[in-house]
Protein backbone atom coordinates (compact mmCIF):
# COMPACT_ATOMS: atom_id res chain seq x y z
CA UNK A 1 0.00 0.00 0.00
CA UNK A 2 0.38 3.65 -0.25
CA UNK A 3 0.42 6.06 1.96
CA UNK A 4 -0.04 9.76 2.38
CA UNK A 5 1.38 11.27 5.56
CA UNK A 6 0.61 15.21 6.67
CA UNK A 7 3.85 16.24 8.14
CA UNK A 8 3.97 19.34 10.40
CA UNK A 9 7.35 19.46 11.56
CA UNK A 10 6.50 23.04 14.12
CA UNK A 11 8.44 24.74 16.43
CA UNK A 12 11.55 24.22 18.81
CA UNK A 13 12.35 20.55 18.27
CA UNK A 14 9.64 19.95 16.41
CA UNK A 15 11.65 19.23 12.84
CA UNK A 16 14.55 17.13 14.98
CA UNK A 17 12.08 14.88 16.46
CA UNK A 18 9.89 14.46 12.85
CA UNK A 19 12.71 13.87 11.19
CA UNK A 20 13.64 10.69 12.96
CA UNK A 21 10.47 9.63 13.29
CA UNK A 22 9.83 9.61 9.09
CA UNK A 23 13.12 8.19 9.13
CA UNK A 24 10.92 5.37 11.04
CA UNK A 25 8.27 5.45 8.89
CA UNK A 26 11.09 4.84 5.71
CA UNK A 27 12.63 1.99 7.65
CA UNK A 28 9.16 -0.10 8.10
CA UNK A 29 7.78 0.77 4.78
CA UNK A 30 11.28 -0.97 3.47
CA UNK A 31 10.86 -4.15 6.16
CA UNK A 32 6.77 -4.39 4.77
CA UNK A 33 6.31 -3.24 1.66
CA UNK A 34 5.04 -0.26 2.06
CA UNK A 35 5.31 3.32 -0.02
CA UNK A 36 4.78 6.94 1.59
CA UNK A 37 4.56 9.91 0.48
CA UNK A 38 5.16 13.30 2.90
CA UNK A 39 3.40 16.44 1.89
CA UNK A 40 4.75 19.13 3.83
CA UNK A 41 2.13 21.33 6.13
CA UNK A 42 3.17 24.51 7.94
CA UNK A 43 1.29 25.41 11.22
CA UNK A 44 2.62 26.69 14.71
CA UNK A 45 4.82 29.62 15.04
CA UNK A 46 7.03 28.89 12.30
CA UNK A 47 4.17 29.56 10.08
CA UNK A 48 3.57 32.83 11.64
CA UNK A 49 7.20 33.71 10.97
CA UNK A 50 6.46 32.83 7.62
CA UNK A 51 3.02 34.02 6.29
CA UNK A 52 2.05 35.79 9.08
CA UNK A 53 -0.54 33.59 10.93
CA UNK A 54 -0.09 29.92 12.62
CA UNK A 55 -2.77 28.44 10.99
CA UNK A 56 -2.25 29.17 7.09
CA UNK A 57 -5.54 29.09 4.48
CA UNK A 58 -5.55 25.62 2.94
CA UNK A 59 -3.95 23.87 6.32
CA UNK A 60 -7.57 21.44 6.58
CA UNK A 61 -8.00 20.87 3.30
CA UNK A 62 -4.23 19.78 2.57
CA UNK A 63 -4.13 17.65 6.02
CA UNK A 64 -7.73 15.78 4.76
CA UNK A 65 -5.98 14.92 1.40
CA UNK A 66 -3.95 12.39 3.77
CA UNK A 67 -4.29 9.36 5.08
CA UNK A 68 -2.87 10.71 8.47
CA UNK A 69 -0.80 13.90 9.90
CA UNK A 70 2.27 13.21 11.93
CA UNK A 71 3.16 16.62 14.00
CA UNK A 72 5.96 17.05 15.85
CA UNK A 73 5.43 20.48 18.43
CA UNK A 74 4.69 23.89 18.33
CA UNK A 75 4.53 26.88 20.28
CA UNK A 76 8.05 28.79 22.05
CA UNK A 77 8.28 32.03 24.05
CA UNK A 78 8.33 33.95 20.97
CA UNK A 79 4.68 33.84 20.24
CA UNK A 80 3.98 34.53 23.91
CA UNK A 81 0.14 34.69 25.16
CA UNK A 82 0.60 38.44 24.33
CA UNK A 83 0.54 38.09 20.74
CA UNK A 84 -2.87 38.10 19.01
CA UNK A 85 -4.71 34.92 18.51
CA UNK A 86 -4.14 34.30 14.84
CA UNK A 87 -0.19 35.04 15.69
CA UNK A 88 -0.23 32.55 18.37
CA UNK A 89 0.57 28.46 17.68
CA UNK A 90 -2.11 27.30 20.62
CA UNK A 91 -4.27 28.98 18.06
CA UNK A 92 -3.28 26.52 15.22
CA UNK A 93 -3.26 23.46 17.28
CA UNK A 94 -6.72 23.83 18.39
CA UNK A 95 -8.23 24.89 14.94
CA UNK A 96 -6.60 21.80 13.23
CA UNK A 97 -8.28 19.21 16.15
CA UNK A 98 -11.65 21.13 15.18
CA UNK A 99 -11.10 20.89 11.32
CA UNK A 100 -10.55 17.36 11.24
CA UNK A 101 -12.97 16.92 13.84
CA UNK A 102 -10.38 15.12 16.20
CA UNK A 103 -13.05 14.66 19.17
CA UNK A 104 -10.78 11.97 20.82
CA UNK A 105 -7.56 12.10 21.85
CA UNK A 106 -5.37 8.68 23.39
CA UNK A 107 -2.53 9.53 25.40
CA UNK A 108 -0.93 6.28 26.06
CA UNK A 109 0.86 6.19 29.70
CA UNK A 110 3.47 3.16 30.01
CA UNK A 111 6.40 2.53 32.02
CA UNK A 112 8.41 0.77 29.77
CA UNK A 113 10.27 -1.98 31.35
CA UNK A 114 13.68 -0.54 30.68
CA UNK A 115 12.72 2.45 32.79
CA UNK A 116 10.90 1.09 36.05
CA UNK A 117 14.26 3.58 37.95
CA UNK A 118 13.06 6.54 36.17
CA UNK A 119 9.67 6.86 37.63
CA UNK A 120 9.38 9.57 40.20
CA UNK A 121 7.11 6.89 42.31
CA UNK A 122 8.27 4.65 45.11
CA UNK A 123 9.58 1.69 43.41
CA UNK A 124 6.95 -0.95 45.26
CA UNK A 125 4.47 1.54 44.01
CA UNK A 126 6.17 1.82 40.06
CA UNK A 127 6.51 -1.80 40.32
CA UNK A 128 3.01 -2.78 40.13
CA UNK A 129 3.20 -1.58 36.43
CA UNK A 130 1.94 1.30 34.39
CA UNK A 131 -0.27 0.94 31.85
CA UNK A 132 -3.02 3.90 30.97
CA UNK A 133 -4.95 4.83 28.17
CA UNK A 134 -6.05 8.20 28.58
CA UNK A 135 -8.99 8.55 26.37
CA UNK A 136 -9.60 12.95 26.65
CA UNK A 137 -12.16 14.95 24.57
CA UNK A 138 -10.85 16.95 22.41
CA UNK A 139 -12.54 19.47 20.54
CA UNK A 140 -15.32 20.66 23.10
CA UNK A 141 -15.80 22.38 26.74
CA UNK A 142 -14.01 24.89 28.11
CA UNK A 143 -11.63 24.85 25.37
CA UNK A 144 -14.08 25.56 22.80
CA UNK A 145 -16.65 27.72 24.86
CA UNK A 146 -17.90 31.34 24.72
CA UNK A 147 -15.22 33.71 25.87
CA UNK A 148 -15.93 37.09 27.29
CA UNK A 149 -14.17 39.99 28.66
CA UNK A 150 -15.78 43.08 29.77
CA UNK A 151 -15.58 45.88 32.06
CA UNK A 152 -17.66 46.12 35.88
CA UNK A 153 -18.25 49.37 37.94
CA UNK A 154 -16.62 48.01 41.04
CA UNK A 155 -14.51 44.83 40.57
CA UNK A 156 -12.38 45.67 37.41
CA UNK A 157 -12.22 43.72 34.61
CA UNK A 158 -13.88 40.36 34.65
CA UNK A 159 -13.74 37.25 32.24
CA UNK A 160 -16.04 34.34 31.50
CA UNK A 161 -14.92 30.88 29.45
CA UNK A 162 -17.85 28.69 29.05
CA UNK A 163 -17.77 25.35 29.18
CA UNK A 164 -20.73 23.87 27.43
CA UNK A 165 -21.15 19.75 26.64
CA UNK A 166 -23.95 18.31 24.56
CA UNK A 167 -25.28 14.77 25.02
CA UNK A 168 -23.84 14.11 21.35
CA UNK A 169 -20.00 15.23 22.36
CA UNK A 170 -20.42 13.26 25.52
CA UNK A 171 -22.10 10.08 23.95
CA UNK A 172 -19.27 9.86 21.00
CA UNK A 173 -16.14 10.17 22.94
CA UNK A 174 -17.93 7.73 25.80
CA UNK A 175 -18.39 5.35 22.81
CA UNK A 176 -14.81 5.43 21.82
CA UNK A 177 -13.59 4.99 25.55
CA UNK A 178 -16.23 1.95 25.73
CA UNK A 179 -14.72 0.09 22.90
CA UNK A 180 -11.10 1.05 23.69
CA UNK A 181 -11.77 -0.68 27.33
CA UNK A 182 -13.48 -3.80 25.65
CA UNK A 183 -9.60 -4.35 23.71
CA UNK A 184 -7.68 -3.88 27.13
CA UNK A 185 -8.48 -4.95 30.54
CA UNK A 186 -12.44 -3.96 30.23
CA UNK A 187 -11.56 -1.39 32.92
CA UNK A 188 -13.17 1.93 32.31
CA UNK A 189 -12.70 5.27 34.60
CA UNK A 190 -15.01 8.08 34.00
CA UNK A 191 -13.53 11.51 35.68
CA UNK A 192 -15.87 14.04 35.89
CA UNK A 193 -16.55 16.89 39.00
CA UNK A 194 -20.20 15.56 39.18
CA UNK A 195 -20.51 16.84 42.87
CA UNK A 196 -20.17 20.41 41.52
CA UNK A 197 -20.67 20.75 37.68
CA UNK A 198 -23.66 21.00 35.87
CA UNK A 199 -21.32 19.65 32.43
CA UNK A 200 -20.29 16.53 34.91
CA UNK A 201 -24.08 15.12 35.68
CA UNK A 202 -24.31 15.19 32.36
CA UNK A 203 -21.53 13.38 31.77
CA UNK A 204 -22.18 10.77 34.36
CA UNK A 205 -25.74 9.89 33.11
CA UNK A 206 -24.78 9.75 29.75
CA UNK A 207 -21.80 7.17 30.52
CA UNK A 208 -24.43 5.29 32.84
CA UNK A 209 -26.66 5.42 29.80
CA UNK A 210 -24.39 4.15 27.33
CA UNK A 211 -22.88 1.59 29.52
CA UNK A 212 -25.92 -0.72 29.13
CA UNK A 213 -24.48 -1.37 26.06
CA UNK A 214 -21.35 -2.48 27.20
CA UNK A 215 -21.98 -4.77 29.71
CA UNK A 216 -18.75 -6.79 29.94
CA UNK A 217 -16.78 -3.30 30.51
CA UNK A 218 -16.56 -2.04 34.13
CA UNK A 219 -17.40 1.54 34.68
CA UNK A 220 -16.24 3.54 37.73
CA UNK A 221 -17.34 7.17 38.24
CA UNK A 222 -14.04 9.10 39.29
CA UNK A 223 -14.08 12.43 40.83
CA UNK A 224 -11.29 14.28 38.55
CA UNK A 225 -9.42 15.20 42.12
CA UNK A 226 -9.61 11.99 43.51
CA UNK A 227 -8.30 10.71 40.11
CA UNK A 228 -4.92 13.11 40.66
CA UNK A 229 -4.28 11.96 43.66
CA UNK A 230 -4.91 7.89 43.09
CA UNK A 231 -2.66 8.37 40.01
CA UNK A 232 0.50 8.75 42.48
CA UNK A 233 -0.88 6.82 44.91
CA UNK A 234 -1.47 4.00 43.32
CA UNK A 235 -1.68 4.20 38.93
CA UNK A 236 -1.73 0.18 38.65
CA UNK A 237 -5.17 0.52 39.36
CA UNK A 238 -6.00 2.36 36.28
CA UNK A 239 -6.75 0.57 32.54
CA UNK A 240 -9.04 3.26 30.42
CA UNK A 241 -9.51 6.59 31.58
CA UNK A 242 -12.36 8.48 30.03
CA UNK A 243 -12.72 12.64 30.73
CA UNK A 244 -13.24 15.33 29.12
CA UNK A 245 -11.47 18.21 27.50
CA UNK A 246 -9.79 20.25 30.35
CA UNK A 247 -9.39 17.97 32.70
CA UNK A 248 -8.11 15.28 30.35
CA UNK A 249 -5.44 18.10 29.38
CA UNK A 250 -4.52 18.27 33.33
CA UNK A 251 -4.36 14.27 34.05
CA UNK A 252 -2.35 13.23 30.96
CA UNK A 253 0.34 14.99 31.99
CA UNK A 254 0.29 13.93 35.49
CA UNK A 255 -0.15 10.03 34.25
CA UNK A 256 2.80 10.71 31.67
CA UNK A 257 5.20 12.15 34.69
CA UNK A 258 4.65 9.04 36.66
CA UNK A 259 6.00 6.61 33.88
CA UNK A 260 9.16 9.10 34.31
CA UNK A 261 9.42 11.06 31.36
CA UNK A 262 7.19 13.52 29.34
CA UNK A 263 9.29 12.56 26.36
CA UNK A 264 8.41 9.05 25.55
CA UNK A 265 4.33 9.40 25.63
CA UNK A 266 2.85 9.29 22.20
CA UNK A 267 -0.89 10.09 21.38
CA UNK A 268 -3.17 10.07 18.88
CA UNK A 269 -6.59 11.97 17.96
CA UNK A 270 -9.00 10.71 16.23
CA UNK A 271 -12.49 11.64 14.85
CA UNK A 272 -15.00 9.59 12.88
CA UNK A 273 -13.23 10.05 9.76
CA UNK A 274 -9.53 9.97 8.40
CA UNK A 275 -7.04 11.36 8.88
CA UNK A 276 -6.22 11.23 12.48
CA UNK A 277 -3.77 13.06 14.14
CA UNK A 278 -0.33 11.71 16.08
CA UNK A 279 2.07 13.88 18.10
CA UNK A 280 3.77 13.35 21.23
CA UNK A 281 2.37 14.80 24.48
CA UNK A 282 5.54 16.87 25.18
CA UNK A 283 5.84 20.36 23.57
CA UNK A 284 8.29 22.21 21.24
CA UNK A 285 11.43 22.21 24.23
CA UNK A 286 12.85 25.98 22.53
CA UNK A 287 15.75 25.65 25.52
CA UNK A 288 17.25 22.36 23.86
CA UNK A 289 15.79 23.06 19.95
CA UNK A 290 18.28 22.74 17.36
CA UNK A 291 20.51 21.23 19.40
CA UNK A 292 20.47 17.48 18.96
CA UNK A 293 19.25 16.93 21.91
CA UNK A 294 16.13 16.21 22.51
CA UNK A 295 14.16 12.40 22.96
CA UNK A 296 12.17 11.40 19.74
CA UNK A 297 10.92 8.53 21.63
CA UNK A 298 7.76 9.94 21.67
CA UNK A 299 6.94 10.75 17.99
CA UNK A 300 8.31 7.63 17.16
CA UNK A 301 5.72 5.50 19.64
CA UNK A 302 3.20 7.92 17.82
CA UNK A 303 3.95 6.93 14.63
CA UNK A 304 3.15 3.15 15.80
CA UNK A 305 -0.07 4.61 17.23
CA UNK A 306 -0.92 5.96 13.26
CA UNK A 307 0.28 2.60 11.71
CA UNK A 308 -2.40 1.10 14.29
CA UNK A 309 -4.94 2.96 14.54
CA UNK A 310 -5.23 4.97 10.94
CA UNK A 311 -3.27 2.09 8.61
CA UNK A 312 -4.97 -0.82 10.49
CA UNK A 313 -1.27 -2.16 10.21
CA UNK A 314 -0.91 -3.81 14.18
CA UNK A 315 2.13 -5.59 12.91
CA UNK A 316 4.39 -2.37 11.57
CA UNK A 317 2.64 -1.03 15.03
CA UNK A 318 4.36 -3.49 17.15
CA UNK A 319 7.89 -3.79 15.30
CA UNK A 320 8.10 0.07 16.04
CA UNK A 321 7.57 -0.42 19.60
CA UNK A 322 9.59 -3.43 20.16
CA UNK A 323 12.64 -1.60 18.31
CA UNK A 324 11.92 1.24 20.70
CA UNK A 325 12.33 -1.20 23.71
CA UNK A 326 15.38 -2.72 22.04
CA UNK A 327 17.09 0.18 22.08
CA UNK A 328 16.61 1.36 25.69
CA UNK A 329 17.47 -2.71 26.55
CA UNK A 330 20.42 -2.24 25.51
CA UNK A 331 20.98 0.75 27.68
CA UNK A 332 20.42 3.26 24.54
CA UNK A 333 19.41 7.16 26.82
CA UNK A 334 18.52 10.36 25.13
CA UNK A 335 19.47 12.95 27.71
CA UNK A 336 16.17 13.10 29.43
CA UNK A 337 16.26 10.01 30.51
CA UNK A 338 19.58 9.26 31.38
CA UNK A 339 20.54 9.14 34.90
CA UNK A 340 23.87 10.54 36.48
CA UNK A 341 26.72 8.97 34.77
CA UNK A 342 24.81 7.49 32.34
CA UNK A 343 26.27 8.62 28.50
CA UNK A 344 23.20 10.77 26.60
CA UNK A 345 22.98 10.27 22.62
CA UNK A 346 21.72 12.65 20.30
CA UNK A 347 18.24 12.51 19.03
CA UNK A 348 19.72 11.99 15.80
CA UNK A 349 21.23 8.69 16.96
CA UNK A 350 18.59 7.58 18.79
CA UNK A 351 16.56 7.67 15.74
CA UNK A 352 18.88 5.62 13.68
CA UNK A 353 19.20 3.05 16.77
CA UNK A 354 15.72 2.18 16.87
CA UNK A 355 15.70 2.26 12.50
CA UNK A 356 18.45 -0.34 12.80
CA UNK A 357 16.36 -2.25 15.46
CA UNK A 358 13.57 -2.56 12.46
C1 LIG B 1 -1.76 19.49 24.94
C2 LIG B 1 -1.31 20.91 25.07
C3 LIG B 1 -2.31 21.81 24.37
C4 LIG B 1 -3.64 21.61 25.06
C5 LIG B 1 -1.93 23.29 24.35
C6 LIG B 1 -0.57 23.50 23.71
C7 LIG B 1 -2.97 24.14 23.68
O1 LIG B 1 -1.12 21.25 26.40
O2 LIG B 1 -1.89 19.00 23.81
O3 LIG B 1 -1.99 18.86 25.97
O4 LIG B 1 -3.90 22.21 26.10
O5 LIG B 1 -4.45 20.84 24.53
MG1 LIG C 1 -1.36 19.61 27.75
Amino acid sequence: MNYRIAVIKGDGIGPEIVTEAMGVIEAVGEKFGHTFQFVDVLLGGCATDAVGKSYPDGTAEKCKSCDAVLLGAVGGPKWGPDKPAEQRPETALLAIRKDLGLYANLRHATLRPALVDYSPLKRETAEKGIDIMMVRELIGGIYFGKRDRYETPDRGVECTDLMAYSEMEIERIGRRAFELARLRKKKLASVDKANVLETSRLWRSVMHRIAADYPDVELTDVLVDNCAMQLVRDPSQFDVIVTENMFGDILSDEASMVTGSLGMLPSASIGSEAPGLYEPIHGSAPDIAGQDKANPIATILSVAMMFKYSFQLPKEAAAIEAAVDKALADGWRTADIAKPGETAIGCKKMGEIICGNI
